[in-house]
């Protein structure tokens, strides 16, 4: 069968063309980078682990009102989401202060933060993704205010949900990263979360002792990453840890 047409590659996913207009399949690689690149490797088993995850917080921002591009899931390593027009800033929301919040401003890892704080990171790989401000965002035309309105109060509510969810489980929600995208309708664009919300993209904290379940594992060389993302899938009932092969099948004698 003749595979669809590759839109876009990135480092841990693919997009294909939808089976109808305005759709995407989003197919998600086992590929892990780190420090823009500077670190890769492949982690068998991740693809499938943050396709269910994924699927799993979009499925509920969508039920309880908050709007995603997630539309269904079609298989191990694919998802069908609506096509949306990618606003080039990385939303991060923080609880607590960890990896470059410490760095710039010489706070401990782990000090909770007063409240959740909103941060925008310019997308541009041969700039480093560079933090800014909303005046830069506004002069330079990335999104307008109203949009930058939206923006802070879709990211609060995707902190609250996820919070939540992630505590029910005996996590901590330290910090995260979203992307968000816009869609036109009758030439008015409307914001929906788009990329995907994974570990890859999460800081998540074992609530009791303080381990670490998400990409810092892999950055910072803490043990097996599948393993970590299996961990927090299983706590969230998202799939039996057995259902998901970190590592190559041995042969028993
Ligand atoms: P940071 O502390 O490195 O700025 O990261 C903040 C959060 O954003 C953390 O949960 C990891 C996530 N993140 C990404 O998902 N992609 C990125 O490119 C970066 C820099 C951070």
């Amino acid at each position: 069968m003749a595979r669809r047409k590759k839109l876009y590659e990135g480092k841990a996913k693919i997009l294909y063309e939808g089976p109808e207009p305005g759709t995407l399949v989003q197919y998600f690689k086992d590929e892990a980078t780190a420090y823009n690149a500077e670190k890769r490797a492949t982690i068998e088993g991740k693809g499938v682990l943050n396709n269910r995850l994924s699927e799993f917080f979009m499925s509920g921002l969508n039920a309880i009102g908050v709007p995603t591009h997630f539309i269904r899931r079609l298989n191990m390593r694919e998802q069908l989401v609506r096509q949306v027009e990618i606003i080039p800033l990385e939303v991060v929301v923080r609880n607590i202060a960890a990896g470059s919040m410490s760095k710039r401003l010489g706070i401990d890892e782990g000090t909770q933060l007063p409240r959740p704080i909103v941060e925008f990171y310019y997308k541009d790989d041969s700039l480093g993704d560079p933090l800014v401000t909303e005046e830069h965002i506004i002069a330079f035309g990335w999104a307008s205010q109203q949009e930058l309105d939206d923006m802070i109060s879709l990211a609060l509510r995707v902190n609250d949900f996820l919070s939540g969810v992630m505590l029910a489980a005996r996590i901590r929600l330290v910090d995260f990263k979203i992307e968000i995208g816009r869609i036109w309708e009758n030439d008015y664009p409307r914001l929906v979360v788009a990329d995907e919300i994974s570990p890859d993209s999460c800081r998540l904290w074992d609530i009791e002792t303080g381990q670490k379940l998400d990409k810092d594992v892999f950055r910072r060389d803490l043990g097996n990453l599948a393993d970590a993302y299996s961990e927090v899938a299983r706590r969230l009932g998202v799939l039996p840890a057995a259902n998901v092969r970190t590592s190559k099948p041995k042969l028993i004698n």
